[in-house]
Parts: C-alpha cells; structure tokens; sequence
C-alpha cells in the first residue's frame, strides 16, 4: 500500500471482527512503529500488549470498577477540563455525528454510557495495546510516544489492520496498573484497539473533519 492511500484510509474504527491478530504480525508493528522518531532519541514508549484471557480480565475488571465508581478517577497527569473554542466545537461535533450515525439521540445518558464503555472492550478487538512511559520524563517525550502511535497506526493499516486510539485508558488507570503490573513510577497515557474492522457496523461510517491548512498555519517569509 502507498503511504498516500494509508494516511487516507486510516480512521477510527470502533467496531472489530474476532479474528485474532497473530503475535508475530504484533511484534512486526511494534519494530515498524520503533522506527518513529523521538527528542534526542530516547525512545520512551512502552507497551503492554493484551490479548486473551489478560485482555478478558482487564475488561471485566475496568468495566466493574467503572459501574461502582464513574467519576472518581481522572488522568494521573495533568489533563485540563476546561476546553474552549475552536476545540469544544470540534469535539462536539464529532460526538454528534458519531451518535446520529448508531442512532444514539442528544441527552440519552445510559446509551451514551454503554457507547463509550465499548472502549473498555477494545471495542471488541482481539488485541489491545496500553502505552506508558516513565514519569519523570517531560511533555516532549508525549509527543514521542504521540509520533510512534501514529507510526504504528499507519503500519497496521499497511497490513490490513484497523486501530482506534483511545485516551479513554488514562481514566481508570489504577485497575489498567494492577492486572498488568505496570510499576508505579510510569503513567498510563493512552490505549490502541488493534485488529479488523467490522465494515458492516454503522459506526465505522463516521469520517471526521478536518480544518483546511489555512485555519491552521502561518506561513512567514514565503
Ligand atoms: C490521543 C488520542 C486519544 C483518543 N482517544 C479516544 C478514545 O478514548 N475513544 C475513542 O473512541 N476515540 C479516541 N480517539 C480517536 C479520535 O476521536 C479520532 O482520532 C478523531 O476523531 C479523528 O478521527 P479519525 O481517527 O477517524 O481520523 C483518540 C485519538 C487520539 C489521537
């Protein structure tokens, strides 16, 4: 596949097959992804990946924590609430568009619950991947893992795979911490759902939008 055509048929997928995903061919991203760049190369992914009975596990576990205690756990770092335009609109719109196209309607609560504790399932992925990196280590080293996500994104899709990124991980990151034994002097950034899109689910449809390059760039001395 041309990087061209990767980069445009990369997208979001919130709906898998069970097909599983062979180790091998997980181990082969991960080498691909470690080809992204990072400051000063130090390279500050580390990734736990999930499959099986450990994913099943994660699930249960993630899932029951979050009925009994749903607002008590944010992001171990720090993450602001307080968005503002032109981020909120965005952000509202693509939620708008994602749950007209499931037929979730504005205001339906328990649906749109149930919709995004699908995250917790890998939205039935076959593999998950959780990211951490140490944390003594600055924000320069987010973009790091930012650009090797992206990496790995881009290679799945190369191969035929589909992903969802998911930052939705880093909100129940105590359970994420204990079932995988991830050492406490590492924060737990985000999650990647790895595997093979379900085609056939309409939240799959959804295409984002994007700004022009004008809305975004300043162009000095040309
Ligand atoms: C860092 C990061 C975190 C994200 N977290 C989530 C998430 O928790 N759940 C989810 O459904 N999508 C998540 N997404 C996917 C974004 O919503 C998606 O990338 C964006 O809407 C653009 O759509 P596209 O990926 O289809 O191009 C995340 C993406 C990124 C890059």
């Amino acid at each position: 596949m041309h990087f061209l055509d990767a980069l445009h048929a990369r997208k979001s997928v919130r709906a898998f097959r069970p097909d599983p995903v062979p180790r091998e061919l997980v181990e082969e991203l991960l080498a691909l992804a470690s080809r992204a760049p990072s400051g000063t190369n130090v390279q500050p992914w580390k990734v736990h990946v999930v499959a099986g009975e450990v994913r099943a596990q994660l699930e249960r576990e993630v899932l029951a924590h979050r009925e009994t205690k749903p607002h008590d756990e944010r992001a171990e770092f720090p993450r602001t609430s307080k968005r503002k335009e032109p981020y909120i609109g965005r952000m509202r719109k693509l939620g708008k568009d994602m749950y007209s196209l499931i037929g979730i309607p504005k205001g339906d609560t328990a649906a749109n619950w149930a919709q995004w504790g699908r995250n917790y399932k890998f939205f039935d992925a076959p593999v998950g991947l959780i990211f951490t990196i140490d944390k003594d280590l600055d924000a320069m080293s987010f973009v790091d893992l930012g650009i090797f996500m992206q990496t790995l994104m881009l290679a799945a899709k190369v191969h035929g795979l589909d992903t969802c990124a998911q930052g939705a991980w880093n909100n129940y990151w105590s359970v994420t911490r204990k079932v995988l034994g991830v050492p406490d002097d590492q924060y737990i950034i985000c999650g990647i759902s790895l595997g093979y899109a379900d085609e056939t689910a309409p939240v799959n449809g959804l295409v984002s939008e994007r700004e022009p390059v004008e809305n975004f760039a300043t162009f000095h001395g040309f």
